[in-house]
């Protein structure tokens, strides 16, 4: 029987190890460093992280080369970061206006606005340099830079990011409240998967399977946040709750109210727990990981 407790205890372990190696927090005067280690080492779920590791599992069933698990740890810490930058500047004066995050106060209060600028900033570099220093065939980081670049850019997380400021106050409607939600939070969680199924050395076929499940999934989850949003207290958050309304932001629980977007969940959990059903105990940790990301309580 698949224990997601002790796999999950592991990988969480795995993955906040590499992320201390990554950004060492001793203050020699340097602020910048300082504050990435803040914001890269308060904590989160690591769902992004520990989504690559699943995908990259799903290699184990057949007989091609899977890269070594010391290579995973870098793809898992270069998307935490390029997702933790996301949300220090996300959290910023400019954009959401936000004082807590992940429990304690966000970049920008803790130091001040410039610096979580940087943070940001240098975050995104080092992703793609600690990618740039994999021990692993020239095509496959290029295909890792190419996937992290365009689920994060222009055509992706950041353009999600910039409908999101545009609708303050708007009321969408569903293709437009789902394109959002998919572009600023489903396209860096459909990239973990890529990047897993790239390392784990999975065929067209298996990948074709991953991209709808990522799709369900990383709509899945924005809509939960949106539910959480409304249905937590900050405590359990960790950020601020109650603060969609507050922006005026739309959101599934303001476009079809809180039972409809917890049924819609329930559907799309319904329909990428189907879609892994090709697989055999491989998918374990990835079809717990599925059901996390849709009955999370932060
Ligand atoms: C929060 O992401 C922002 C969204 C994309 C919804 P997470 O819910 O993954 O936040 P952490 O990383 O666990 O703090
Ligand atoms: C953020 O969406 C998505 C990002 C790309 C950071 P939200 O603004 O809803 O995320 P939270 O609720 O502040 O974590
Ligand atoms: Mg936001
Ligand atoms: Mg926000
Ligand atoms: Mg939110």
């Amino acid at each position: 029987m698949f224990d997601w407790q002790a796999w999950h205890g592991q990988y969480y372990q795995r993955v906040e190890a590499a992320l201390e190696r990554s950004i060492p927090a001793q203050e020699d005067g340097d602020q910048l460093q300082s504050a990435m280690a803040y914001a890269v080492r308060a904590g989160g779920k690591r769902i992004r992280p520990l989504l690559i590791y699943a995908t990259w599992q799903l290699g184990l069933a057949q007989a091609k080369e899977m890269q070594a698990i010391e290579q995973v740890d870098a793809a898992a810490i270069a998307i935490e970061f390029v997702h933790t930058y996301s949300l220090v500047h996300d959290d910023l004066p400019a954009m959401d206006n936000d004082d807590l995050r992940r429990g304690k106060p966000t970049t920008h209060k803790m130091y001040n606005e410039a610096t979580a600028i940087l943070v940001g900033d240098a975050l995104q570099s080092e992703a793609y340099s600690v990618i740039a220093q994999m021990q692993i065939p020239a095509k496959l980081k290029v295909q890792l830079i190419d996937e992290l670049a365009r689920n994060s850019g222009r055509l992706g997380m950041c353009k999600g990011q910039s409908i999101d400021l545009a609708s303050v106050g708007k009321v969408l409607n569903l293709e437009t409240l789902e394109k959002m939600h998919r572009l600023k939070t489903g396209a860096l969680l459909h990239c973990a998967i890529r990047m897993g199924a790239i390392l784990g050395g999975l065929d067209l076929e298996q990948t074709k399977v991953l991209d709808q499940v990522a799709q369900d999934v990383g709509l899945g989850f924005q809509v939960t946040d949106d539910i959480l949003d409304v249905t937590q207290n900050s405590a359990a958050l960790g950020k601020t709750a109650g603060k969609d309304q507050e922006a005026e932001k739309p959101t599934f629980v303001s476009f079809m109210g809180l039972e409809a977007s917890k049924a819609y969940a329930k559907e799309l959990l319904d329909k990428s727990t189907q879609a892994l059903s090709i697989w055999g105990s491989e998918a374990d940790p990835m079809r717990a990981i599925v059901q996390w990301a849709f009955s999370r309580k932060s």
